[in-house]
């Protein structure tokens, strides 16, 4: 088995303790161990300690870690990153006034994704594309992924992302219920078809299901019956709620038991109170508040109520083109009042937490998978505190170095 060593980092830093999901002050309960090593072996974490407590071992692959910090592999639980095409045209009309719901109303949007993404699977491009992005969440650190179906919303193409995301080391999940394609009459035609057709062929590539519960999407009814059905199959239930109005989606999220419900842009006093005193985590997708130039979700307010809360990138072409989760700190940090400490433990072990792995990702602890990211300081807050910077050195995935910077 290969033995790795990292050694003389200036600091180690992880989410203390076992438990998941963290809430409350356990959320900035971070362990940081100075001048120290992590031993991989054989793909998963021997042992993590100070560097005076380091017998000489036989290793296959020293890393130097002077100068640098280790923090646990990034995970990101909420991402698009399997589509086709881009939407830069959009974005500049965006910028020049017009707004996200406008552009979607009017056929652009998502489903200009849709059209991209078809015609992506159709001449065999999607899965490069796919790599080309998970390259770029690598390099952001990223270890652990979960991306969405969603741009295909046709039986082939929805299959054939769930596939490409399962076959490229990703945790799928199936977003059949984004939005109704064009051959469809309406919400009630479209879920007709996608539980009668894909639902069960669907199921058995994906591990959640999500549904896009919104004005001008899925209503509350129509996103239970959807997500009913796909509990019924197997998979856990994630939804996208709160994002631009209020429209129940926390309420149902914990009546049926989901594991998540992101985005919370829109949510309210009473939704702080609810998701606080649930079981259901509440994902915080800082970068496509800024990028759709939305109000930020109240993480203070739902931290210090004792909630879960998880960040992601919310990486997709239309409103987070963004796979950086150090970004996504850095506006945790200086947008959402969340302290490096709570935005750490929000991307890693919550983050794990709401894929079902927490007992595997997440921590530098011995037993966990061994994925580390070096990052490029010797205080690993600059994470948070470099805004845009270049703050990843190097990362490992599995025991290996996945990608280095440049020296
Ligand atoms: O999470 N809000 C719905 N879905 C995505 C955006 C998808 C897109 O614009 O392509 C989101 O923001
Ligand atoms: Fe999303």
């Amino acid at each position: 088995m290969t033995r790795v060593l990292i050694r003389d980092l200036a600091q180690v830093a992880s989410p203390a303790g076992r438990d998941a999901p963290l809430r409350g002050a356990a959320l900035r309960d971070v362990e940081v161990i100075r001048d120290a090593y992590v031993l991989c072996v054989g793909g998963r974490i021997e042992a993590v300690g100070p560097m005076r407590e380091l017998r000489a071992a036989d290793v296959d692959v020293e890393i130097d870690g002077r100068g640098l910090s280790a923090i646990p592999g990034l995970v990101d639980c909420h991402t698009h990153a399997c589509f086709g095409g881009d939407r830069v045209e959009e974005f500049s009309l965006r910028a020049g006034g017009a707004t996200y719901e406008e552009l979607h109303a009017r056929g652009g949007g998502i489903l200009s994704t849709v059209r991209a993404t078809r015609a992506a699977a159709g001449e065999g491009s999607l899965a490069g594309a796919l790599e080309e992005h998970v390259g770029w969440m690598r390099q952001a650190g990223t270890t652990t992924w979960e991306a969405k179906s969603g741009y295909g919303l046709d039986h082939d193409t929805e299959l054939a992302q769930l596939r490409a995301v399962r076959d490229a080391g990703g945790i799928p999940t199936w977003l059949g219920a984004h939005t109704v394609p064009p051959e469809h009459a309406d919400a009630d035609a479209y879920l007709d078809f996608l539980l009668a057709d894909v639902l069960p062929e669907a199921a058995r590539i994906a591990q959640a299901a999500d549904v896009f519960l919104e004005r001008g999407a899925f209503d509350a009814g129509q996103a239970r019956r959807y997500l009913s059905a796909c509990r019924d199959a197997g998979m856990a239930l994630r939804l996208h709620g709160d994002q631009f109005t209020e429209s129940g989606a926390i309420p149902l999220a914990i009546e049926l038991g989901a594991r998540s419900v992101d985005h919370l842009e829109a949510t309210g006093e009473a939704g702080v109170a609810a998701l606080a005193a649930s079981d259901v985590t509440g994902v915080l997708l800082p970068a496509s508040a800024l990028f759709l130039g939305r109000p930020m979700p109240p993480a203070r307010a739902l931290v210090d109520a004792g909630a879960a809360v998880a960040l992601a990138t919310d990486f997709n072409p239309g409103s987070a083109f963004c796979e950086s989760l150090p970004l996504v700190c850095a506006l945790a940090a200086t947008q959402m009042a969340m302290a490096p400490e709570e935005a750490l433990s929000a991307c890693t072990v919550n983050a794990a937490h709401v894929l079902g792995r927490a007992d595997r990702k997440g921590r530098l602890a011995p037993g966990f998978d061994a994925d580390v990211v070096l990052v490029a300081a010797g205080d690993w807050r600059h994470l948070a505190y470099h805004l845009g910077g270049p703050v990843v050195a190097c990362v490992v995935a599995g025991g290996q170095v996945a990608w280095k910077a440049r020296a």
